[in-house]
């Protein structure tokens, strides 16, 4: 069976607890190395994996290509606009051609459906790197964050600000898998996926949404934000009137417990959704989040290749 990563579900609790544990050993085994060096035992040596943005990266891209890098193997980047694909090739042909050239796909779209179409007709792993309505790999970075913040998942308490998103939803789902809780304060007509909240709540999650930043944050150890706008939204005026109530900035971030972490999957939009106050604050992660993209990535790697 092969195995795709398109959300966290797909791997499931046991396996992701199995991959923050490999990123965070990874990690430390090398650690100061020169970050192209590869890892002593290269396990992914002569395995490509195929890259296809259809919108813009910064991080994802770099720490995906540095991950096969250190594991050994090498990635190629096929922006969609300059290939068949942009030109109306399908996705199902796109799948059973790169199936035969290459060992892995990693792809950043807009609708999900397109991905579970790839994974569908590609007979080698497919990875979401971002789709509307989930980014997965972020999460695997966010969960490694937090533990080595030195907090524990079950029962932890994580504040989420402004639009209910593909970041959220993949948030939620990790709570369901995890059993941590997620209190959204998210403003009404933006609300992140009724399914993914169902389902996380039915697995265990306490998932609040309230009208209230101040509440959302109270005694949270864990704040996190996202851009108000995503790729692929307009940048509507009555939508930035609406998510400024729940811009994270000192004085709402003084109601998270005290020793609270702040994160953001980046890119910020400085002075919307956060403050420079709060994000290069020490109470800020945000750095060590992108950095651990690329640890994250690798164990997520190893996982669709069997290996974990
Ligand atoms: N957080 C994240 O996915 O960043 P990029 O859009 O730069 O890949
Ligand atoms: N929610 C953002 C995340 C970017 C990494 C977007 O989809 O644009």
């Amino acid at each position: 069976m092969t195995r795709h990563f398109l959300n966290l579900s797909d791997a499931g609790t046991d396996a992701l607890a199995a991959m923050l544990g490999d990123a965070t050993q990874r990690k430390a085994a090398r650690a100061g190395w020169p970050k192209g060096l590869p890892d002593d035992d290269t396990p992914l040596r002569g395995r490509v994996l195929a890259m296809i943005f259809e919108k813009n990266s910064t991080r994802t891209r770099v720490s995906f290509d540095m991950a096969m890098r250190q594991l050994g193997g090498s990635a190629l980047v096929l922006d969609a606009g300059t290939t068949q694909l942009g030109r109306g090739e399908t996705i199902a042909d796109t799948a059973r051609v790169l199936s035969r050239m290459v060992d892995g796909i990693m792809i950043r779209t807009d609708d999900h459906a397109k991905i579970e179409e790839l994974a569908h007709y590609a007979s080698v792993p497919v990875i979401n790197g971002l789709t509307d309505q989930s980014h997965p790999c972020q999460i695997v970075a966010d969960l490694q964050t937090i533990i080595e913040h030195g907090k524990a998942l079950p029962g932890l308490e994580l504040a989420w600000l402004g639009d209910g998103n593909n970041v959220l939803n993949s948030l939620i789902e990790a709570a369901g898998l995890f059993k941590f809780k997620v209190r959204a304060g998210v403003p009404l007509g933006y609300e992140s996926d009724a399914g993914f909240i169902e389902r996380a709540r039915a697995a265990g999650a306490t998932i609040t949404v309230t009208r209230n930043a101040a509440e959302a944050v109270r005694g949270a150890d864990v704040v996190v934000t996202d851009t108000w706008v995503s790729m692929g939204q307009d940048h509507a005026h009555n939508k930035i009137a609406a998510m400024s109530p729940y811009q994270i900035n000192s004085a709402l971030m003084a109601g998270a417990a005290g020793d609270a972490l702040f994160l953001h999957c980046l890119p910020a939009h400085r002075g919307e959704e956060v403050t420079d106050a709060v994000i290069d604050s020490p109470q800020s992660a945000v750095w060590d989040e992108a950095e651990n993209r690329v640890h994250a990535q690798k164990s997520i790697l190893r996982w669709v290749f069997g290996q974990l």
